[in-house]
């Protein structure tokens, strides 16, 4: 057992699986959740093997949009102190319709997927986040500061105004808070059919850097806030999206 806790929900794919094999190389025990057993199993005996601890990766199935079933993730927690939160699940639903219930129900698909995974995850964790020196971290999205994703956008952008609460709630106490605001990110599940060549192209040609963002471009920020080095940054938005936002 490693003597670090590490939650990231959304571990068995793309960004999330990055993150959790690079605390779990760091040392960390992780919990991966999400909604696909198989997935989230496949992803922590990869991980597993990978950083040389078989059992390094937990996977808990969990739709973190339902507060019931946060108690699986208690579950596992197993009254450990959890070093690091991170609140990486979420993605675009479409469903645009011509009605209003049908705004309605595009729109709260949107907010549970992006707002309530994280906000009901981290309200479940946070008596035992360690203390001192514990860290949220949530993933938001380059569309909470530039738009291009209706609900999914604001969606994000809530996550930014609830970051800011949550520092100044848990500062007092050595806790940080802070957003990882990814640019566009190849090799993961969150564009499934939608993305064509031109879509990359015109995504790629957007950034300074003249790149994709990968899942451990992602990876390497939240490494960052999630380490001691970390304990004077709270609060903040960072960016990593090769230069496409500029700084804000
Ligand atoms: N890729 C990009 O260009 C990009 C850009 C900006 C921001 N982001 C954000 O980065 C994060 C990771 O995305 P990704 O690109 O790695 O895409 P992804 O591969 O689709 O990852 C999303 C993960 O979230 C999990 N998830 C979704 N809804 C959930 C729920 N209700 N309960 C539990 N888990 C849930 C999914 O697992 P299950 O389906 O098994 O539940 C999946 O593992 C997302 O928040 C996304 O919005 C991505």
């Amino acid at each position: 057992m490693g003597s670090r806790l590490a939650v990231v929900s959304g571990g068995g794919t793309g960004i999330g699986a990055a993150i959790a094999g690079s605390l779990a190389r760091d040392g960390y025990d992780v919990l991966v959740a999400g909604r696909r057993a198989d997935v989230l199993a496949a992803a922590a005996e990869r991980i597993g093997v990978d950083c040389g601890r078989p059992d390094a990766v937990t996977p808990v199935t969990a739709d973190l949009t339902d507060p019931e079933q946060l108690d699986r993730v208690l579950a596992a927690v197993d009254g450990r102190a959890v070093d690091a939160v991170v609140n990486n699940a979420g993605g675009y639903l479409g469903g645009e319709t011509d009605t209003l219930a049908g705004t309605a129900a595009h729109w709260r698909a949107n907010l549970d997927a992006n707002v309530l995974t994280a906000v009901l995850l981290t309200e479940a964790l946070r008596p035992a986040l360690r203390r001192p020196g514990g860290r949220v971290i949530l993933v938001s999205s380059i569309s909470a500061q530039r738009g291009g994703g209706g609900p999914y956008s604001a969606g994000k952008a809530a996550l930014h105004g609830w970051a800011y609460d949550l520092a100044a709630q848990l500062g007092p106490e050595q806790i940080t808070v802070n957003v990882v605001s990814p640019g566009y990110v190849a090799e993961t599940e969150f564009f499934g059919d939608r993305m064509t060549p031109e879509g990359h192209a015109t995504r790629v040609a957007a950034t300074l850097v003249r790149r994709a963002g990968l899942p451990d471009d992602i990876a390497e920020a939240v490494r960052y806030l999630a380490s001691p080095a970390a304990g004077y940054v709270t609060g903040q938005v960072l960016g990593v999206n090769g230069g496409s936002v500029l700084g804000r």
